[in-house]
């Protein structure tokens, strides 16, 4: 099997990015991760591509083109998907104009309830019976194209904010591997 050549995008602790390339060591896991771009020169996650000799960019979202930088860093690796993994920034219509390959996202609620920031309080705060993470393709709008694959539990009387947050990260380690191994299953 070819594995299909794999970018991810991170903002911090980058615990997604650590799973992805450890589930890319198995010969039948369908990409490798090749390139990782950070928007943040102090997010946590890089450490995963230093260790792992992943090349790395980070990036000034506030810089003109910028978006030029990082498309041209896809070519070079012959980036076939981008995976975002807690990437805090919209991505821009230019680069999804310029990228026409595949870009997914993971998101720590089940779309479409709960789009955007702050997630867990607002879970809470609508007294919601049960909540997860959906990985889901991304286009122009906030957390809004198809769905890939959503992940799914009951709360407890007992949860908050932490504590749903846990939760939901332990999902999303098996959400987002199931998700790609979905995607290069049927081509
Ligand atoms: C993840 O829980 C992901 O769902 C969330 O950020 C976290 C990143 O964790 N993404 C979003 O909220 C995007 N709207 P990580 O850096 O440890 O992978």
């Amino acid at each position: 099997m070819v594995k299909k050549n794999t970018c991810v995008f991170i903002s911090g602790k980058g615990s997604n990015l650590k799973n992805l390339i450890k589930r890319s060591r198995d010969y039948n896991f369908p990409i490798n991760v090749k390139f990782v771009i950070s928007d943040n020169i102090n997010a946590y996650g890089l450490k995963y591509a230093k260790q792992n000799s992943i090349p790395f960019l980070i990036i000034n979202t506030k810089k003109r083109n910028y978006e030029n930088k990082i498309i041209n860093k896809l070519n070079k690796y012959h980036i076939s998907l981008v995976c975002l993994a807690g990437y805090m920034k919209i991505i821009s219509k230019k680069f999804l104009i310029k990228f026409r390959k595949k870009i997914i996202n993971i998101h720590p609620s089940l779309l479409p309830k709960f789009k955007g920031l702050n997630t867990y309080s607002r879970v809470l705060k609508f007294k919601e019976k049960k909540t997860g993470c959906t990985v889901h393709y991304v286009n122009e709008k906030l957390d809004s194209g198809n769905v890939i694959i959503k992940k799914t539990f009951f709360i407890n009387l007992h949860d908050d904010e932490i504590s749903l947050k846990k939760r939901t990260q332990s999902l999303e380690y098996f959400a987002f591997p199931e998700a790609i191994i979905k995607i290069y299953s049927n081509n």
